[in-house]
């Protein structure tokens, strides 16, 4: 049995912080931010308002979405960079939320990337046989790790979490996941303290170790060559062409970047699905929250074959054909 997407879901929390609260913040301007990324305002998460809670929002929203009762699942996976703690998991702590108990429950980190990886689990999970419905869902408050001291990444970022419920289905299909990885430029984007390699100290705090650290020219080299490359797999392996892809979803991390690997496959504006104005970039969730806006609006409808393309730390990258 194939297996598909069932139903999504989205939460964003309800702080908005447009360009102009950052210009009082940090060095900027609204045209920078603007022209350079395409972003206009993101959201930041209430200090009490755990990437566990709105994760458990997203899911909701899958699970009435996907008609199905929440006993069904059995297994729950989250894609996050930054979970409620370093561990135990934040899928527990939302298996939790969810009422659930008993199912393996799990964290991925694969960045921007990691709702494509919980996609490709989630898909072979169902496919083998091993569980009939799968959770994933890729959430994160990249407010809480964006130094905004450094102009050059915290305009950039959001928060906010998307969700899907994968599941055995005669109608739509994940058609293909391809996953990418290359470590030896880990450190190209990164948080380099908190973990066992620079554990927390006054120092690692002191020297502002604990934010995102990114090399972004750098990084968008690296887009430009890998997001192109795997959706072309991704497409391949499916076994469509870009004429045949009604809409297409890429990671929202920057609109030159979404606008110029669109026009290299002729994909027209009507069928690029781009939301980083709203948003900023959500890391993992901008797919899956791109995806369920798209769906909610009417604009995505059953039958439409849709293609994603990511790119993140790690670093990771990869691409994936659904039929809706
Ligand atoms: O989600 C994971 C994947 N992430 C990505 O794909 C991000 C990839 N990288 C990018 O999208 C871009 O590199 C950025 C948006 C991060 C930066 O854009 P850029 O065109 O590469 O700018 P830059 O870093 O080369 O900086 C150009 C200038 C610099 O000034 P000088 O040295 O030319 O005087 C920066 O200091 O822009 C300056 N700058 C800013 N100015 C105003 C950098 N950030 C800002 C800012 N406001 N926020």
């Amino acid at each position: 049995m194939k297996a598909g997407i069932l139903g999504v879901g989205y939460y964003v929390p309800e702080n908005k912080v447009t360009n102009a609260d950052m210009e009082k913040i940090v060095e900027t301007t609204d045209e920078w931010i603007r022209t350079r990324t395409g972003i206009e305002e993101r959201r930041f998460a209430a200090p009490e308002e755990f990437v566990s809670h709105m994760g458990a929002k997203a899911a909701e929203m899958a699970i009435k979405n996907a008609g199905i009762k929440r006993e069904e699942i059995g297994m729950i996976i989250t894609a996050t960079i930054t979970g409620d703690y370093q561990w135990p998991s934040t899928a527990g702590l939302i298996q939790e939320k969810l009422g659930l108990y008993g199912m393996p429950a799990f964290d991925i980190s694969a960045a921007c990337s990691g709702f494509i990886y919980a996609l490709g689990i989630a898909k072979d999970m169902v496919e083998a046989g091993t569980y009939k419905k799968v959770l994933i869902i890729a959430a994160e408050k990249l407010s809480t790790i964006i130094d905004m001291q450094d102009r050059g990444t915290c305009v950039l970022m959001g928060d906010g979490a998307g969700a899907a419920v994968v599941g055995e289905s005669e109608n739509s299909n994940i058609m293909s996941v391809v996953l990418h990885a290359d470590g030896s430029k880990s450190k190209i984007l990164y948080q380099p303290a908190g973990g066992s390699a620079m554990p927390a100290s006054v120092e690692t705090v002191n020297n502002r170790l604990h934010y995102i650290k990114m090399d972004g020219k750098e990084v968008y080299k690296h887009a430009i060559e890998k997001m192109p490359a795997v959706l072309a797999e991704a497409m391949e392996k499916a076994g469509v062409t870009s004429g045949q892809v009604d809409f297409v979803i890429f990671h929202q991390a920057n609109i030159r970047i979404i606008k110029s690997i669109a026009e290299k496959f002729g994909w027209p504006d009507e069928k690029n699905i781009v939301n980083i104005q709203k948003y900023g970039n959500t890391s993992a969730a901008t797919i899956p929250i791109a995806l369920a806006e798209a769906i909610e609006s009417g604009r995505i409808k059953k039958g439409n074959i849709v293609a994603f393309s990511a790119f993140g730390g790690g670093l990771t990258w990869g691409g994936a054909v659904i039929k809706v």
